[in-house]
């Protein structure tokens, strides 16, 4: 009751060449599918590097900043955009520390990974950037709204 009195957010989710390559995609669609959250965008991608650039646009002075874009471009990625009641920090939650091996068990980095560099997976640090990244990523017309008829409480 508590929760549906609270807003409804939206996240970008994605799932990164890594994960492609390992066959990871269903096992991560699936764990954000299974906690209740509703997919309303998604699409297999191969990023340009001036995307890459934009998207990580704060860690521009981080040593790791050439490598990680290197990452990123390397293949395909998934992307996804995720809406719901505190879809944000929940989808960090499922998501698990930035280092897998700091990653909790239970957790997609904790599950299936072992390196910062290769950490399968991506989720927006606050709504104001699920905003922000969801606007980078897609284009209009690809994000689609529905409703949960089976279980309308998951908004
Ligand atoms: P960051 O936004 O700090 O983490 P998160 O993805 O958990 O929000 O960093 C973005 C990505 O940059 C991170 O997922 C992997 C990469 N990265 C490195 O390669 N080395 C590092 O030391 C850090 C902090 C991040």
């Amino acid at each position: 009751l508590v929760a549906s009195m609270e807003e409804v957010e939206e996240t970008y989710i994605m799932i990164k060449p890594d994960g492609v390559q390992r066959g990871l995609v269903g096992e991560i669609i699936s764990r954000f599918e299974r906690k209740g959250f509703k997919l309303t965008g998604l699409k297999l991608f191969q990023c340009p590097k001036e995307l890459a650039e934009e998207h990580y646009k704060d860690l521009k002075t981080k040593p790791f900043f050439p490598k990680l874009i290197e990452y990123i471009t390397s293949g395909p990625v998934v992307c996804m955009a995720w809406e719901g009641v505190g879809v944000v920090a929940s989808a960090r939650k499922l998501i698990g520390a930035t280092n897998p091996l700091q990653a909790e068990p239970g957790t997609i980095r904790g599950d299936l990974a072992v390196q910062t560099g290769r950490n399968v997976v991506h989720g927006s640090d606050s709504p104001e950037n699920g905003k922000r990244e969801i606007d980078l990523w897609f284009k209009e017309g690809e994000l689609c709204q529905w409703v949960h008829v089976q279980a309308p409480w998951l908004r």
